[in-house]
């Protein structure tokens, strides 16, 4: 586990774009985890003006989303499959058969969730997933009191996740209960794993997951039995971390940290 505190959102998203790109150049075929919310728009920018001023080469990449909220249509402004043809897909030159995101509008989810959990294993595994962390600890929408075995399936959303994702919507009414997730066990099979956090709205969630105790209330802290996930951080959002300076100097001591 390595965790690197930065100063500004801008440096979080640029040095998890270069960790994406280099993952690119190293294997262009690469099967990449993706999330949605506020916090990877940055690294989303910097990917597509990678893209577009560096030949960032997306062509033979595969991507799998994290989750989709129950019940929106794909073209729902808010469903996360609009998100991410909005946000990278159509900026860049990713094929579009490549692009798996869980179906929010299957008429069978089991079913549904079986066959995305197969996909993922015949394009052999993700490779490199990115992460958010919800104010409640969660990543993904495995929300606290979720297995960290789980694998994908139909998981309803706490009061707290409703409220924090209601500034998308025109009310909290509006935000589905239910959505369909990857699970933390199938996020821990990811070769290698960078989370993104950012604000002191995150701190608590932050704190949890990296020196808290491995429990299914924080599901971020089943990272620290994942062997290669990397903690981007800026200040606010390592606000509440106890081994900072320790995390400083490992890092000061990194002569080419990426
Ligand atoms: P956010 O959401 O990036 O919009 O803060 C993160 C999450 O809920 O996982």
């Amino acid at each position: 586990m390595e965790v690197i505190i930065q100063d500004s959102y801008e440096e979080i998203s640029c040095q998890a774009a270069r960790i994406v790109a280099r993952t690119l150049y190293s294997k262009p075929n690469a099967v990449l985890g993706l999330a949605t919310g506020s916090t990877p728009l940055g690294m989303y920018k910097e990917l597509i003006r990678m893209h577009q001023e560096e030949a960032l080469d997306f062509s033979r990449v595969t991507t799998f989303n994290l989750d989709e909220y129950v019940g929106l249509r794909k073209q729902h402004s808010q469903s996360y499959h609009y998100f991410m043809q909005e946000n990278l897909f159509k900026h860049v030159n990713i094929s579009q058969q490549n692009i798996y995101i869980p179906s929010g509008t299957t008429n069978n989810y089991q079913a549904f969730c079986d066959w995305y959990e197969q996909q993922i294993e015949k394009c052999g595994g993700i490779d490199l997933q990115i992460l958010g962390i919800g104010s409640d600890g969660h990543v993904a929408f495995n929300e606290p009191g979720s297995s960290l075995g789980s694998r994908t399936r139909i998981k309803t959303l706490t009061k707290q996740t409703i409220e924090d994702n209601a500034r998308f919507f025109d009310s909290a009414d509006e935000v589905p209960v239910y959505s369909i997730t990857m699970g933390v066990g199938t996020i821990l099979e990811a070769r290698q794993i960078i989370l993104l956090a950012n604000g002191a709205n995150k701190a608590k969630a932050v704190a949890g997951a990296i020196e808290g105790p491995v429990t299914s209330m924080c599901t971020a802290s089943a990272l620290q039995m994942h062997r290669d996930t990397l903690f981007l951080l800026d200040h606010e959002a390592a606000g509440d971390l106890k081994m900072t300076e320790y995390y400083q100097w490992i890092q000061s001591k990194m002569p080419d940290s990426p």
